[in-house]
């Protein structure tokens, strides 16, 4: 089986990647890297053992989407390129729209052109708006940014092209809050810049890239104030879109919703602890005034994947913790390191 991955030499798509080419996958990545570094392609074929090809190239380029295509003979695709920045989609709708939504009708496009008929597509659980605890996979769906805005309508896409096209198969998988790094340390999470996301900024205060944590509220109606998350292993969530590529093999029906998620709430204090724990000592925090458009609460309900797709997470907070500080301390810069 030959799968495209695009994004995949981003942070989801590089361990998801490492994880195809394990279960004997043939693989070929297509990423523009604009948030992805180069070093990640040597790092995933020493740990694959193998060379990916990869096609650098933007994916709203119709031409060269349906180039590669044309070219290649893939029995699936599973997307995550996009931008996914909640708080810079604010600031850049438009571009925000035209790239997510252009890429997908690139690919949804060229599938149809060359009869590639499985698409497993990174959604998110912002699609549940503010209503995002104990979320079921029934649950209406909007957003709260444009970012969020563009999943809610890439996920309504592609359930019309189903009913256009009934011979298509679409997993649509709503990720709750991916962290964590694969165990050798080689590949992890690396964002540009100062980071949005609460583990690669612990973990950048823990190496001493930064001075302290700064908790965003304190006063939230949780366990001790501070917000609530389902964290999902990135290992347990790449292991997620295998399973979910193998359930559009043998299901005849078009469209599927599955979250992935631990189905358990940790708060930003708690994963602090977990990190500490790892480390082997206190990480400094301040508690600050709450960040606009956060909620105080999000967890998965994920009955619906772990019957229907036999999949569940494994792996625990402390795993998390610890896999992530492994990446970090090997590698203070990142890939540019
Ligand atoms: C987690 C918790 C913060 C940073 C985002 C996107 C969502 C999805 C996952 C793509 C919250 C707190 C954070 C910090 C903090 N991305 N926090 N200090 O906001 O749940 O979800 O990433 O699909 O779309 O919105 O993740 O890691 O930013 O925040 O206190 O420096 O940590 O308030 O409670 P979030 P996060």
């Amino acid at each position: 089986m030959k799968i495209l991955v695009s994004g995949g030499a981003g942070y989801i798509g590089s361990h998801t990647v490492v994880q195809l080419v394990a279960a004997g996958y043939d693989v070929v990545i297509v990423d523009n890297f604009s948030n992805a570094h180069p070093t990640v392609l040597a790092r995933m074929e020493s740990l694959t053992g193998t060379s990916i090809p990869l096609h650098s190239f933007d994916l709203t380029d119709h031409d060269k989407t349906e180039h590669l295509f044309a070219t290649e003979d893939f029995d699936g695709v599973i997307h995550f390129a996009g931008h996914k920045a909640v708080g810079e989609s604010v600031e850049k709708p438009l571009d925000y729209y035209e790239n997510n939504l252009g890429s997908t009708f690139s690919i949804v496009r060229a599938m149809q052109r060359y009869d590639v008929d499985k698409l497993v597509f990174s959604s998110s659980a912002t699609v549940y708006g503010e209503d995002q605890a104990a979320a079921t996979e029934d649950r209406r769906t909007y957003a709260t940014n444009p970012y969020g805005w563009t999943k809610v309508m890439q996920e309504q896409i592609l359930r019309d092209v189903a009913v256009a096209a009934p011979h298509m198969r679409f997993a649509l998988l709503r990720y709750f809050n991916p962290v964590g790094a694969h165990p050798s340390g080689t590949i992890g999470e690396d964002p540009s810049g100062i980071p949005n996301n609460l583990v690669p900024y612990i973990a950048q205060v823990a190496v001493g890239k930064r001075e302290k944590l700064m908790i965003f509220g304190g006063d939230y109606d949780t366990v001790d104030g501070t917000g609530v998350r389902d964290y999902i292993h990135v290992e347990d969530l790449a292991a997620g879109h295998i399973a979910a590529l193998k359930a559009l093999e043998e299901t005849d029906e078009a469209v599927h919703t599955w979250n992935l998620g631990s189905g358990k709430g940790t708060s930003v204090l708690e994963m602090l602890r977990a990190f500490e724990k790892a480390v082997g000592r206190e990480i400094p925090y301040e508690i600050v005034a709450r960040r606009p458009g956060d909620i105080a609460t999000s967890y998965a309900d994920p009955t619906k994947a772990n019957a229907e797709l036999g999949w569940s997470t494994k792996k625990t907070v402390e795993e998390m913790a610890a896999d992530t500080w492994r990446w970090q301390s090997q590698n203070p810069e990142g890939f540019a390191g």
